[in-house]
């Protein structure tokens, strides 16, 4: 039996999340063995109890088998202090190095590229996700007065940037084109961006199998918009793949759809959750999509080991994609429990999933 912990969070994360938890009803009243418990951590909580998690802290999500997370942000923590403990606790606390995001094109109508379909738009961006400008190292000093100064340090270790590109150069490997994208700043970022440069070199003579191409971040962002399909697997830095992932969704059809994992594949720890975030604009209204927050459950089963409810997933939510049975924002009409259910019913009497 696999237990998994489920936080709703902000804004449209429980909208959103409560299409995961109906897809995960249907595959436990299907047999799969798994159950879960709603975990309330959220704005709402960090504001009634001054502090975003238990007083044991990560401790108390460490029990579950896998993390589903719906989004954070909420006005009122405007410092998103909950999601900083939280999401970036989680992934740093149980060091999941690797954040996965698929780029991949549900159906060619969806992208905003023009003579562009499911062919150009496949690729996978491996996000490395416990370090960076993400460890939090710096300070603000004479605060207020107009000499105040702020320090936010990036940091590379040869430990992690070597762990992150060996599991990318693995999943090039493994891949039909393998070929791997390595995206970094160098060229300005001399010390971080070096040690990256170096480690890549090094790691891509374990794989020779692999054609191992170094590109620069605002080149990248250029190329991928004129040439998709160049790119097969892409490899960077946190806050590098914070931003391409956001570009890469768009080319797929919009953060309605983008999933994700951040996982270590040594200690088998994982949490998933769709790569929006709290869409404040759209909470509480039932329109937000559920499809990234699907896909992103599909990628927890993988993980899980249930492979054959993950790809039911995958094919119910293109088959419901294709069908037009979808949210607003691709051009469907349905709400989110609509889109969630147009999912849900291409799934039913489905299957031996385990
Ligand atoms: P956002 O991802 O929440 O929204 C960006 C745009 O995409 C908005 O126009 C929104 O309406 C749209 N969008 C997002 N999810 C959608 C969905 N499922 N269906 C349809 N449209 C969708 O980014 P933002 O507005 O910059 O941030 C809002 C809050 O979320 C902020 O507090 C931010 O810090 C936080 N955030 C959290 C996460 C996370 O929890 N992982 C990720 C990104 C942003
Ligand atoms: C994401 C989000 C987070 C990040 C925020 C909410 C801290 O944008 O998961 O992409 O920057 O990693
Ligand atoms: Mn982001």
């Amino acid at each position: 039996m696999k237990h998994i912990g489920v936080i709703p969070g902000d804004g449209i994360g429980p909208e959103v999340t409560a299409e995961v938890e109906a897809l995960l009803d249907l595959f436990r009243a299907g047999g799969l063995p798994i159950t879960w418990t709603v975990l309330p951590y959220s704005a709402d909580y960090y504001l009634a109890h001054g502090r975003a998690l238990p007083d044991d802290g990560l401790a108390s999500l460490a029990a579950y088998d896998a993390l589903f997370v719906g989004a954070f942000g909420d006005p009122r923590v405007p410092d998103m202090a909950h999601a900083r403990a939280i999401l970036l606790g989680a992934r740093r606390g149980f060091d999941l190095y690797v954040n996965e995001r698929p780029v991949r094109l549900l159906h060619d109508g969806l992208t905003p590229l023009k003579g562009r379909g499911r062919a150009d738009v496949d690729f996978v961006i491996f996000r490395e996700n416990t370090e960076g400008a993400y460890v939090g190292l710096g300070g603000r000093f004479r605060r207020g007065s107009p000499d105040e100064l702020a320090v936010q340090e990036a940091i590379a270790t040869r430990r992690g940037v070597e762990r992150i590109l060996r599991h990318a150069f693995g999943r090039a490997a493994a891949s039909p084109r393998k070929t791997l994208h390595m995206v970094d700043k160098h060229n300005a970022l001399e010390h971080v961006g070096g040690l990256w440069l170096e480690a890549f070199r090094q790691v891509g003579e374990e794989f020779p199998a692999v054609a191992a191409n170094q590109v620069f971040v605002d080149t990248f962002c250029h190329e991928v918009v004129r040439d998709p399909g160049r790119f097969d697997v892409v490899v960077t830095s946190n806050l590098f793949g914070d931003l391409i992932s956001d570009l890469g969704a768009a080319l797929a059809g919009g953060l309605g759809i983008a999933p994700s994992a951040n996982v270590n594949p040594e200690t088998g720890k994982g949490l998933f959750e769709p790569v929006h975030g709290s869409a404040i604009d759209l909470a509480g209204k039932g329109t937000a999509n559920p499809v990234a927050a699907l896909l992103s459950a599909g990628m927890m089963l993988d993980f899980l080991g249930f492979g054959e409810a993950a790809r039911g997933v995958e094919r119910a939510v293109e088959a419901a994609v294709a069908a037009g049975e979808t949210t607003r924002d691709l051009g469907g009409a349905l709400g989110t429990s609509g889109a969630g259910d147009a999912v849900r019913k291409r799934l039913e009497g489905g299957a031996p999933w385990a």
